[in-house]
């Protein structure tokens, strides 16, 4: 009799408990990325990729004079809820100058607020910044110029490539060179490159 309500109650525990856990995620998940989920856009515009013709840019083959500049940091600002309107306010202050086109880091290699943690693993979380930083470049109409790695060392770039490389013992080299000529490295980066291409 004992032993029995004693299991019913590890039964109900057992149950509570991964409920109460689950229910603990979905709050956290909402909190986290609700406010990204719950931006309206009115214009939805949409924009052709920039092509190009002999020495030209053309858009919808019209020509296109690239007006632009950098603001590096977009995804890493997104993905906080503190820094998030700083995007806005930079692309309505750019816009309103006449600027047509902005350059931004759709990489992040092992730094802070990673895109990629290691090779080939991802942080969700980041590529929802991504997400939106598109989403807002595109409701005030400019184009964006997405960097996929860096020469320099911020934000991890080729000599954080050439370290995960080395201390998974596949790099051929310590050379921060090496980036572009060893084939554990360029898989590496083919394989990073798959990956944001095939979700935009
Ligand atoms: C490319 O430019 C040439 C010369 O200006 C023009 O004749 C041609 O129609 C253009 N092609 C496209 C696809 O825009
Ligand atoms: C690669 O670059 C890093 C950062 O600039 C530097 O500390 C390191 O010494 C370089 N490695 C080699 C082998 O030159």
């Amino acid at each position: 009799m004992v032993k029995s309500s004693k299991y019913k109650m590890a039964g109900g525990n057992g149950l509570f408990f991964p409920i109460l856990g689950f229910a603990s995620i979905v709050a956290f998940m909402y909190l986290s990325f609700g406010d990204l989920f719950s931006v309206n856009y009115k214009n939805e515009i949409s924009l052709s990729f920039v092509g190009r013709n002999g020495s030209n840019f053309v858009v919808d083959d019209k020509l296109f004079y690239i007006n632009g500049w950098n603001s590096y940091w977009f995804m890493d600002h997104a993905v906080h809820d503190h820094t998030r309107p700083r995007i806005r306010a930079m692309l309505q202050a750019a816009a309103k100058m006449g600027l047509t086109v902005c350059r931004t880091w759709a990489f992040n290699d092992g730094d802070y607020n990673a895109l990629q943690i290691s090779p080939g693993q991802f942080d969700e979380r980041v590529f929802k910044a991504l997400d939106f930083v598109i989403a807002e470049a595109r409701e005030v109409g400019i184009r964006l110029l997405l960097s996929l790695v860096n020469n320099l060392d911020a934000y991890g770039g080729k000599t954080r490539y050439v370290k995960w490389a080395w201390s998974e013992g596949v790099g051929l080299s310590s050379s921060n060179d090496s980036f572009f000529y060893d084939p554990s490295i360029r898989i590496y980066f083919k394989n990073y490159v798959k990956v944001p291409s095939n979700s935009f």
